[in-house]
């Protein structure tokens, strides 16, 4: 019979998905994320990036961009490495975009992190500057997080076109990128790059998370994810639905910090 066009992570799939350390565990077999974010206009999209994924479960999170300073004075178990990211360690993931603005270094950065052969999340500024030639040609799996308007830029639509078509735009996007794209919002969908896949819904949000940064610590869970070693699809799904929970279960109002230190709450409740 064919597939499903839609399903749904339950909490016993994710417990699953997520990483779990065991005996034999050391920092860099559970991964190594590597976060390009922030900028002077930005500095804080960095923080929040970081924030996500520290609770990834992943066993590093190295910072290559332009806020070491900041970061470091926030989160000093955070490996930092000055100039590009080309120069930094080895990663098992990348992250790149958060607040990085536009300028001629933000672009550098985002396209050697494009020509990584790593897997690779593209957020917010990235989503900008990236090429879409050298997304195509990748040779590890890529992830896109694109809200309505980011979506809608990319796919040259109006954003009314990607609000009253969510399931098709996702869709489309993935296909012509030939990527996992997560297409945020009040439920969030997750469209494969195979279109005989079928498309993950999440609903674990809440319009809480409607506020500035969020998106940020999104960013940095997934990668982290995809560093543990899991699948873009379950990376990107399991991610949402973590932070989803976390929005939650975090106190009315959150802001993003809130919801980036909420990640744990989510975590246990989802692992116990
Ligand atoms: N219900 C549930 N979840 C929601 C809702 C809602 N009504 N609205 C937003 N969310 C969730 C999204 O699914 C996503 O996980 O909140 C998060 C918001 O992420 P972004 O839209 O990326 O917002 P933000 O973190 O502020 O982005 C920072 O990056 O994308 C650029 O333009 C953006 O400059 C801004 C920066
Ligand atoms: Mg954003």
């Amino acid at each position: 019979s064919p597939s499903p066009a839609v399903e749904a992570l339950q909490h016993g799939d994710v417990a699953r998905l997520l990483p779990r350390p065991d005996a034999e565990s050391d920092k860099y077999r559970r991964g190594v994320v590597g976060v390009v974010a922030g900028s002077a206009r930005y500095p804080g999209a960095a923080v929040l990036a970081v924030a996500g994924a520290l609770r990834s479960g992943a066993g590093a999170v190295r910072y290559a961009g332009p806020g070491a300073d900041t970061v470091i004075a926030r989160y000093p178990e955070t490996l930092v490495s000055a100039g590009p990211p080309r120069k930094a360690g080895r990663v098992q993931a990348w992250v790149v975009g958060p607040g990085l603005g536009d300028e001629q270094d933000a672009r550098q950065a985002v396209a050697e992190v494009l020509d990584s052969d790593v897997p690779l999340l593209v957020d917010a500024d990235g989503l900008r500057l990236m090429d879409l030639d050298a997304v195509r040609a990748r040779t590890a799996p890529t992830v896109l997080t694109p809200h309505a308007g980011e979506a809608s830029a990319l796919l040259g639509v109006p954003r009314e076109q990607v609000e009253g078509a969510r399931l098709a735009s996702v869709r489309d996007l993935a296909a012509r990128t030939a990527s996992t794209v997560l297409l945020k919002g009040s439920t969030t969908l997750v469209a494969d790059p195979d279109s005989s896949v079928p498309v993950r819904v999440n609903a674990t949000g809440t319009g809480w998370l409607a506020t500035a940064g969020t998106g940020d610590v999104l960013s940095g869970l997934i990668g982290g994810l995809l560093a543990a070693g899991l699948p873009a699809r379950d990376a990107a799904s399991a991610g949402a639905y973590v932070h989803g929970l976390a929005g939650r279960l975090a106190p009315d109002p959150p802001s993003a910090t809130n919801v980036a230190g909420a990640l744990r709450h989510a975590w246990h409740d989802i692992t116990t």
